[in-house]
């Protein structure tokens, strides 16, 4: 059945919305719909973190809780789901929830403009885990910006939960609120509001009918990136198709050979699988934007999106990764080397939408990737450099290498790659190649870093990796 009413939980009561305005912002919902004005707007485009809120849904029957930026959600993308505001964390008798009560007791509570994002970005943490170090809480914060005082005393205020009983009102509520979330369950939207239309289909069938119908439309999938089109340059998105709901686009599976990755599977989920195998892929996901751009992000979109700064990007470039590419009546198979065919320009075609991606499994390889930004946390690479070797008897068998932030589209060095292939791992072998990248990268300068600086952090990177390689340690900045 299809449905034009967006049905959600505030909390614990069902909402519905019929033919939303398909470009409004959950953040904006709240604030002038709502009309509750704790959650802040501070950028508009997921950088800061006082908007977040957090998003309640089923998983395996439990509820699975995710902080998300409302300024760069749509309001459709509740259709299905609870949503958790930083009021509704007081309980119905006036008490503090424990995230706030120990925000107050540690003056984590700096300004009124973070601290609710704070608070909800804890909360978050506080309901999906059951105790907290010192890393699950910076990662959990990396998405919350303060600029007056610091972190530790938010930090103090996290730690602190590890002493208290974990089973809040949102425990007690527990059993009803999956009773309402299964009663709600989600049906496919098609939205018609003056000149927009939005469309969220819950399977491929559907999808591909969808696209056979329509055209100069966008695909959503997080909308971390094609949100701004709306929040920043205040246009207007007319035509959305949405990808997020079709449980055939979100899976990760593995098998001896490969990884698969469904192209609408979240950053979060992918980091947590990718681990095992490589794990300076998940190094370098853990610094990709925040938590609140990571439960929703896609590795999906940031394939299409197909930004010279893309951080999956030289990583899936230097893994030789496999991209499965769909329209309503063929099926393909594209390496990645051969999709990036300009600045943000891939050979997707207008109705094509990217199925999956095949990572493959390398069995004697050693892989190396190296994010440089100018923050550690929720910032832009300036370069991002990914290196994958095969050794045999000290020699290096076969080098890919890849770069993120050096020309107009993320590159495979392949100068540098056949100076040093057959050559034995030694610093001269390193040394020499390293001025090869001179002919295969081309970058330029801005606001992140200049042509000259780029260039030297690339070669330093490969000369790291060698070093890193050599004495089987790593030299990294935690
Ligand atoms: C605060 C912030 C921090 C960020 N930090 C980083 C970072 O550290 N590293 C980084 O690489 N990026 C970063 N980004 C950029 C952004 O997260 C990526 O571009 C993201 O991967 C896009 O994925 P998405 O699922 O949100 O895509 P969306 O915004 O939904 O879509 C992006 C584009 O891809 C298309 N698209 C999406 N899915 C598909 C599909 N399956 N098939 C065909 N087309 C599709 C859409 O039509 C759209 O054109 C950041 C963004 C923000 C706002
Ligand atoms: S307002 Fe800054 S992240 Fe949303
Ligand atoms: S808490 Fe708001 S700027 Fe520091």
């Amino acid at each position: 059945m299809i449905s034009n009413t967006v049905k959600f939980l505030l909390n614990d009561k069902i909402l519905e919305i019929n033919n939303p305005d398909p470009n409004q912002t959950i953040l904006n919902y709240i604030r002038t719909e709502l009309k509750k004005t704790g959650t802040k707007e501070g950028c508009a485009e997921g950088g800061c973190g006082a908007c977040t809120v957090v998003i309640g849904e089923l998983a395996s029957g439990q509820i699975k809780y995710s902080a998300i930026n409302s300024c760069i959600s749509f309001v459709p993308f509740l259709n299905g789901k609870q949503l958790l505001i930083v009021e509704d964390l007081v309980s119905k008798n006036g008490n503090l929830h424990p995230v706030q009560d120990a925000m107050v007791k540690f003056h984590g509570s700096q300004c009124g403009f973070c601290t609710p994002g704070f608070v909800m970005s804890l909360f978050s943490m506080f309901k999906n885990n059951k105790s907290y170090n010192s890393e699950l809480i910076k990662d959990s914060i990396s998405g919350n910006l303060c600029r007056c005082t610091g972190y530790r005393p938010i930090i103090d205020a996290a730690k602190s939960l590890n002493k208290i009983n974990k089973n809040d009102e949102f425990s007690k509520s527990k059993n009803k609120i999956v009773k309402l979330l299964k009663r709600i369950n989600s049906k496919k939207i098609y939205i018609k509001n003056e000149d927009k239309t939005f469309f969220s289909p819950k399977t491929i069938k559907d999808l591909k009918n969808i696209i056979k119908k329509n055209s100069n439309f966008n695909f959503l999938s997080g909308g971390t990136d094609l949100s701004l089109k709306v929040t920043k340059e205040r246009k207007e998105i007319s035509s959305i198709i949405n990808l997020k709901e079709i449980k055939e686009l979100d899976f990760i599976k593995i098998n001896k050979n490969y990884i698969e990755v469904g192209a609408a599977t979240s950053l979060t989920k992918f980091e947590n699988q990718i681990k095992k195998y490589y794990q300076d892929f998940y190094a370098v996901l853990k610094r990709y934007g925040s938590v609140q751009i990571r439960n929703v992000g896609t590795i999906g979109g940031n394939i299409a999106t197909a930004s010279p700064i893309g951080d999956t990007l030289p990583i899936l470039l230097s893994l030789n990764a496999e991209i499965l590419i769909e329209s309503p009546n063929k099926r393909k198979v594209l390496p990645i080397n051969n999709f990036f065919i300009g600045y943000r320009k891939t050979k997707l075609k207008k109705n094509e939408f990217i199925r999956s991606i095949k990572i493959p499994l390398f069995k004697k390889n050693i892989f190396k990737a190296f994010k440089i930004s100018k923050r550690f946390d929720d910032d832009i690479s300036s370069i991002c450099g990914s290196f994958n070797f095969e050794i045999k008897n000290s020699k290096i068998n076969q080098a890919y290498i890849a770069f993120g932030g050096m020309s107009a589209v993320p590159k495979r060095a392949k100068a540098c790659e056949a100076i040093l292939r057959n050559k034995p791992l030694t610093i001269n072998t390193f040394v020499k190649a390293k001025d090869y990248l001179e002919k295969d990268l081309n970058p330029i300068g801005d606001m992140r870093a200049s042509k000259e600086y780029r260039l030297e952090v690339a070669k330093n990177l490969l000369i790291k990796c060698f070093l890193e390689m050599n004495t089987k340690k790593l030299t990294r900045v935690i």
